[in-house]
């Protein structure tokens, strides 16, 4: 773990208490030794003292994570006995076994064993702008059914350099929770921490911790104090919260996952780095999708700085959602919040396109740019339907040159993808509810996406069934829906190969 975790108890009892102190208060720990002992003699319970000695007690580990566990025990180390041996633990059982009245048989005792689920995991903390921070991490679902949970944000500034006077005082502000994705929530759910205070907390650039202070309850005073984030001194930059941004578009990608078709993705790539154009950037998230030959597929554009990879696996510690992927897209909202004008959320099956050519995409998105968010309709495609091919040689075609079967059904509701402009946005789900300013559905002249559902999870030949080309733009039924031909994308795939060989064709073989 990389921050101290301190934790506290406002409400319990004794027993609690000594296990939650705080580690640092050495001073304290020392007076409270001394408590600590006065209590043993008078406690007619020793097998409520047994229980602490399992280390798991209910106050503190019952949602606690495994290090957290480690970290009390620690403590209690630290507060039985002035020496730093941790084998000082043990001298604790010996003690209660000295405890002279006969326990009460009807005093029944819970030894919890284990953990269940985290009152916070932090994956990411963000500055979102002058005043304003977003903590990224999930939450226990059942915490947030059954209990009350909240936050409090606390600025504590680095002493001013060369300054004699006192240090700067901490600031410190309510913060408020969004829940982006709680209808999917598992044992886990998504929580984004909204942390903004009256001004800038750390105006003089001597930099300073963020703290979270996160409440089990409303009921009870109990909670964990963490360092979210730490900013060096000088660090803080306002013009990066101002455009113009780094980056013209932004993708940013949900888990992968499972077997994914390196071909498939090598193809999904091409595509959308030309559609994008140079001044974008695209944001994966590996939660054990990208094998050797998907990472080779990738290399040349991260070598070339068009793509990042970002390595999440240590999320399948963490039951959410499927492979955690709004934790991973709020993630990445909050992270490139000031990274482009334009953030995009969709998936690597699919592709992005304009169903009028006469157009840009700068000139479709300066179009939309008095929506903060704008939806995208889908063409879905079938992943298995081809065209009976003479010549035998659809096996070297790309999948979205060969896959040219729309489904006609027009009267479905179907997913949307979507586009946001950041830096109006607290956070992030299929759309975001949380976002400033309009949003608009009104696109499918403008922009749509063809979908390939699945193809990205097909290793090998992704077509199965071949018909021949239909006649006068009549319908093919296939496994109950009617397809219609359409080959507007396999029209692009002359120019999409041409432009992968001259950005990254030294790099491919
Ligand atoms: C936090 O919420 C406020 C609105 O209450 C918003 O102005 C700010 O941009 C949000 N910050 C982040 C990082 O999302
Ligand atoms: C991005 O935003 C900047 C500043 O608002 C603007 O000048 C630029 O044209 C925008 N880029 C695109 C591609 O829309
Ligand atoms: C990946 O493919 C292999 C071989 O085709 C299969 O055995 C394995 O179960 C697949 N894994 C997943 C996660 O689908
Ligand atoms: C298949 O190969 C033949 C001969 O190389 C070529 O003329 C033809 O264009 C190819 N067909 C497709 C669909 O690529
Ligand atoms: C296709 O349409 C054209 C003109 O509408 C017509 O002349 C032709 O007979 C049609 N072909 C078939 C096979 O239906």
């Amino acid at each position: 773990m990389k921050y101290n975790s301190t934790r506290k108890d406002g409400g319990g009892g004794a027993s609690f208490a000594v296990q939650c102190v705080d580690i640092k208060s050495f001073v304290a720990s020392l007076a409270f030794l001394a408590l600590f002992v006065a209590f043993w003699q008078l406690h007619p319970y020793g097998s409520l003292l047994t229980s602490a000695r399992n280390s798991a007690s209910p106050a503190c580990s019952l949602l606690a994570t495994t290090a957290n566990i480690q970290s009390s025990q620690s403590t209690i180390a630290t507060a039985t006995t002035t020496s730093s041996s941790s084998s000082a633990a043990h001298s604790v059982p010996v003690r209660v076994e000295r405890v002279a009245r006969p326990a009460d048989p009807n005093k029944r005792v819970l030894r919890p064993f284990g953990s269940a689920a985290a009152l916070f995991v932090q994956f990411g903390a963000y500055r979102g702008g002058p005043r304003t921070f977003a903590v990224v991490g999930l939450a226990s679902k059942p915490t947030h059914v059954f209990g009350t949970p909240y936050f409090k944000c606390e600025w504590v500034p680095n002493p001013t350099p060369g300054a004699s006077s006192s240090p700067p005082r901490p600031v410190r502000t309510k913060a408020y929770k969004m829940l982006p994705d709680w209808g999917y929530g598992r044992v886990y759910t998504v929580v984004v921490v909204n942390c903004t205070f009256p001004t800038n907390p750390n105006a003089d650039n001597a930099g300073g911790k963020l703290l979270v202070h996160a409440y089990y309850s409303t009921s009870s005073r109990r909670y964990e104090r963490f360092v979210a984030l730490e900013e060096a001194p000088g660090a803080y930059d306002a013009s990066r919260y101002d455009p113009p941004f780094q980056y013209d578009y932004l993708y940013c990608g949900s888990s992968l996952y499972g077997n994914i078709s390196a071909s498939r993705m090598r193809e999904w790539l091409a595509y959308h780095a030309r559609f994008f154009g140079p001044r974008s950037h695209f944001v994966f998230h590996d939660a054990g999708g990208v094998s050797d030959e998907v990472r080779a597929a990738l290399e040349p554009w991260v070598r070339a700085g068009r793509v990042t990879v970002q390595d999440i696996r240590a999320q399948v510690e963490y039951d959410g959602y499927y492979y955690n992927q709004f934790l991973v897209v709020n993630d990445c909202l909050h992270r490139y919040r000031h990274a482009a004008n334009w953030t995009f959320f969709f998936d690597v099956d699919e592709y992005i396109y304009l169903p009028n050519r006469a157009h840009t995409l700068q000139e479709v998105l300066g179009k939309l740019q008095g929506y903060s968010q704008f939806t995208i309709e889908q063409n879905p495609m079938s992943s298995k339907l081809c065209l009976q091919d003479p010549a035998g040689n659809y096996s070297r075609e790309w999948g979205f040159e060969k896959l040219v079967f729309r489904n006609s059904i027009n009267k479905v509701r179907r997913d949307r993808k979507y586009a946001i402009q950041a830096r109006n946005a607290y956070s992030a789900v299929h759309m975001s509810q949380n976002v400033k300013g309009r949003t608009t559905h009104k696109t499918e002249d403008l922009i749509r996406y063809y979908h390939y559902h699945n193809s990205i999870n097909v290793m090998g030949e992704p077509c199965r069934e071949f018909v021949p080309m239909p006649v006068n733009g009549s319908k093919i039924m296939f496994e109950g829906n009617p397809y219609v031909y359409d080959d507007s994308m396999k029209r692009l795939a002359g120019e999409i190969k041409a432009f992968e060989k001259e950005t990254i064709g030294s790099a491919r073989t």
